[in-house]
Order: C-alpha cells, then structure tokens, then sequence
C-alpha cells in the first residue's frame, strides 16, 4: 500500500462554493476522492465576495507575500471545512472582493495577472504560516501557472519546501493569460525567463506557458487531449512547450461524480430511474417539456444542450445544423450562458420555432440536471473538448451524447456504427455542419427503432467513470515525482 501524501490543490474555483465551469466540478470529486484513498488533501483559494455567503470561514492567521523588490502585500489567512476537506482562503479585498471570478460583463479584469500571481505567492506563505509541507503542491490552469516558478525558483533555499514538487493541470489550453512584458518585475518574473523555452510567446508573457515550464509534471484531463496538445493543430499555439514536456506529460481522464449526477438518487429530478426500472425517465421528459411550455407528447425526440456558450462549444457548425434539424419533428431544449452573440442566435432559434424550440440563457444547475434526465439525446459537438463533463453525465442518465470525434468526448463515447446494437452514443468528425447534420439524421433514424435506442441507452447506463480511478492515476504521478 502506497503511503499516505500530503497534496495541497491550489485553485481558483470549488463546486458547491465558486463554480464557473467544469474546473470546479473536477476539483471538487478529486480531492475527496484522494482523501477516501487515505491522503492529507487540503484545497487553497482565493476568498472571493461569493465565498462569504457559500461558506463559514475564519481568519486563522496574517501573512505578507514579496511579490518583487519593492512591493509587499498583506493578506489574511481564512480556514472552512466543505465536503469533508480543509479548505483554505487567501483573503485580500481589493483582489478578490469583487462581484466576479476573473471578470464582469463579459469582460476580464484587467489586473488578472497580478491577482492570480499575488494569489500563487500567497499559497506558499501560507502553507508556511500553517505549517503545511506538501509532498506535491497540485495547480490548475493558468491561475496558478506561476506557483512551480516561484517555488523552483524563489523558493529554491528554502529548507521548507525542500521536499515539494509540483503538478499543473491543464483543465482547458485555450486559456493562457497574456499579458505585456512591462509587467515582468510586477509579477516578480526574473528577465532571464523572458524567452521561448520559458514565459516569452510572442513578445508578451504567457502565464500557462511559464507553468509548463517550471511544473515538474504537467497533466490534462484526459489521453486523447494530451495526444493532441502535441499536434501543431491541436497544441493551441504552444506545441513546442508541450513537446519540450513529453516525457513528464500524461492524460488522465476526468471522472463523473456519480454523488451528484446518479439518475437513481438525483434528488434534484422529477423523478428517479436506472437502468432496471426505466419509468421515471418518461415522466422526467414530460416534467422537462411542461416545464419549458412545450407540447408533452413522448414521441417527439428531446435534443439538450447545456453548455458555456463560447466558440469551443462548436456554435458554428452547429447553428446551420440546429437549423435543418428543426425542420424535423423534434424539439430542442437549450440552456447556456456566456458569449451574447452565440445566446441571441439560440434566441433567434427559440422565437422562429417557438413550439419547437426552447433556449434559456442563464446558469442553472437544477434545470441541468433536468435537462440531463429528461432529454433522449445531448449535444455536445465541440470544436476542440479536454474532457466534458456533460456527455458523461448523460451516459448515466441514458440521454445518448451527440458528440465530435475530439479529446475527452473521443475517450469516452462508443460510437454507435449502423450495424449491431453497440455503441453509447453518435460520433462524427470534422468539425463542420455536413457532418454534425449527418450524425443528427443517425441519431433520428435510431430513434425511430425503439429496440435499438433502448440498447443504445442500456449500454450508455452501464457505463463508469469513475473519480478514484483518476485519483490513483495522479497519485502515481506524485509518487513519480518525490
Ligand atoms: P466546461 O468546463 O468546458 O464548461 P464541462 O462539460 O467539463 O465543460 O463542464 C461543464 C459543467 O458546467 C457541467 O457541470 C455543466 O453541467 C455545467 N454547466 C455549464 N453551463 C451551465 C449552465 N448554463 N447552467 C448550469 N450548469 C452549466
Ligand atoms: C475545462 C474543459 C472541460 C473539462 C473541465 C474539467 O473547463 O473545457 O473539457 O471537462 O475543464 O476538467
């Protein structure tokens, strides 16, 4: 039996407390999943306005970081118990007391650098101020891409962290964080990083580029993602950082937490069902077309999205596609927040098919959940995917992903092949309206079978991912490291 681990996560957001995306959700099923394995994993965040009311914390210590030479900053030091894990808060108000995470109104903060390379410093004080020695300090995204910089390289004598590595995970490559080279001292970035191999990309500093760098192993969310990291086209401008990590970068899939996302004992449902007993999953179809004001008729197909509404998603293939399927007997339930330009083309769909076509523009968990249980197919055709959390979730609840061909949806939906009865769901694969268009008529034709789609669906069911496969999988890593 492997030994116990001390494992600080260090992270921007944690469901159940701060969530924008599927970071949180991983996160989240992770760091339990390792405590169930016998491991001492604590979470550190920062204390966001939001945290305040999803959270009882207390103020347990004061610390001050040394960004660079002449700037230092104070910080308090909160503790709360979620979920059954420590989790720690970096408290400093004009950094986090805001009304968003990263931004507001659709737009970034401008300081976000500074906040997220404060917050990596601040990390680090505090695992002192606690007397918390990680064997590996865990980071995710480019929030805290900085942390294995400033460890390896400011922390480098520092007899307390002699024994500490790093893991960053890479929960999504398109997010880097740019910002201009005048910020170099501000960040406490040494000028002689200011290069290709390490924090330089195109003239600017790229914060997710410094953290593949200086990370002592980089992971991502699932094997086919980390296979096409490595490819000019899939690399998301940095290919030859990820490259220059081969050897020290692994793919290992997201798990589904079935705690929350378990069609049996989803508490947020109209009503349960499993495999065996199938009769709650009509009735939560007909709740969901009530609910949204459609026609109740179980014979209609029920396609469902809930997604981020940005260009990854796959909206431009997708828009022509939604277009000739409506022309179908079908409807088609929506809920998505993000991009305004992708939200007023979805509306534009609702209002043109209003008996068809429902599109909610919000983020709303509960109606998720609806929408995973009461659909017969999800559609997820995403233009690139690290993992997805959504078609695993429609698996378990039987609603049989339509998905693209492409990093985690690859790894984790059988395609369904015209021939036999195998397959969880529908694949295809170039990333254009023809064949997202095709795949919706296979779908169609499939429903049009009962006895196939109920296989279909069967096999979807019978599917398991699950978190402590994963939680294994990266403690084999730390144990690689130390
Ligand atoms: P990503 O992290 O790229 O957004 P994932 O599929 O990994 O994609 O995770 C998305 C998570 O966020 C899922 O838990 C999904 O249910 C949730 N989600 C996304 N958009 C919404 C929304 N508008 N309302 C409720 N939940 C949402
Ligand atoms: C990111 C990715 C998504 C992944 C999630 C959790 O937001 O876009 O594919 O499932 O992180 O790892």
């Amino acid at each position: 039996m492997a030994s116990e681990l001390k494992i600080l996560f260090a992270v921007s957001e944690l469901a159940g407390i701060v969530k924008t995306g599927g970071l949180a959700d991983a996160v989240g099923a992770l760091a339990p999943a390792m405590i169930k394995q016998g491991h001492d994993v604590r979470v550190i965040m920062p204390a966001y306005r939001s945290t305040f009311t999803s959270l009882d914390s207390k103020v347990i210590a004061c610390g001050e970081v040394a960004i660079n030479y002449h700037q230092r900053i104070g910080f308090a030091l909160r503790q709360a118990c979620f979920d059954g894990i420590v989790v720690y808060l970096i408290e400093h108000n004009d950094y986090f007391h805001r009304a968003g995470l990263y931004g507001e109104h659709g737009q970034g903060y401008g300081d976000n650098s500074q906040r997220f390379a404060f917050f990596s410093k601040a990390v680090l004080a505090a695992c002192q101020l606690i007397d918390f020695s990680p064997d590996v300090i865990h980071c995710h995204d480019w929030q805290t891409a900085l942390l294995p910089y400033y460890l390896k390289v400011d922390e480098c004598k520092t007899p307390f962290f002699n024994n500490t590595g790093t893991v960053l995970t890479i929960h999504n490559a398109a997010y880097q964080q740019h910002t201009g080279s005048h910020l170099m001292d501000e960040l406490g970035i040494a000028w002689r990083y200011f290069n290709a191999a390490c924090f330089e990309d195109c003239g600017q500093i790229n914060l997710l580029k410094g953290g593949i760098a200086f990370a002592d192993r980089v992971t991502t969310v699932s094997p086919t993602y980390a296979e096409e990291l490595l490819t000019e086209e899939g690399g998301h401008g940095l290919v030859d950082s990820f490259r220059r990590r081969h050897r020290d970068l692994y793919g290992i899939l997201n798990g589904c937490d079935y705690r929350h996302w378990d069609p049996a004992t989803d508490e947020l449902i109209p009503a349960t069902f499993s495999k065996e007993v199938m009769q709650g999953k009509a009735v939560c179809k007909s709740a969901l077309q009530d609910r949204l004001n459609l026609p109740v008729d179980d014979g209609k197909p029920v396609f469902g999205l809930v997604s981020r509404l940005a260009d990854q998603k796959g909206f431009s293939f997708l828009m022509p596609a939604l277009q000739r399927i409506l022309r179908e007997n079908i409807q088609l339930v929506l809920l998505g927040s993000g991009d305004r330009a992708i939200a007023e083309e979805l509306q534009w769909f609702a209002e043109r098919y209003p008996d068809k076509c429902r599109f909610i523009n919000g983020f709303d968990n509960g109606l998720a959940h609806w929408i995973e249980a009461g659909s017969d197919f999800f559609l997820m055709p995403s233009l690139f995917e690290p993992c997805g959390l959504n078609q695993m979730y429609s698996l378990k609840y039987g609603t049989l992903p339509i998905v693209r061909a492409v990093g985690g949806l690859k790894d984790t939906v059988e395609a369904y092949g015209d021939k036999g009865e195998q397959g969880t769901g529908f694949v295809f694969e170039q990333p254009c309206a023809p064949d997202l268009i095709a795949c919706l008529y296979r779908a169609l034709r499939v429903y049009g079978d009962a006895r196939i789609f109920r296989q279909l669906q069967q096999n979807a069911m019978s599917q398991t991912f699950t978190w402590e496969e994963s939680a294994a999988a990266y403690c084999d890593i730390y144990h690689s490291i130390n």
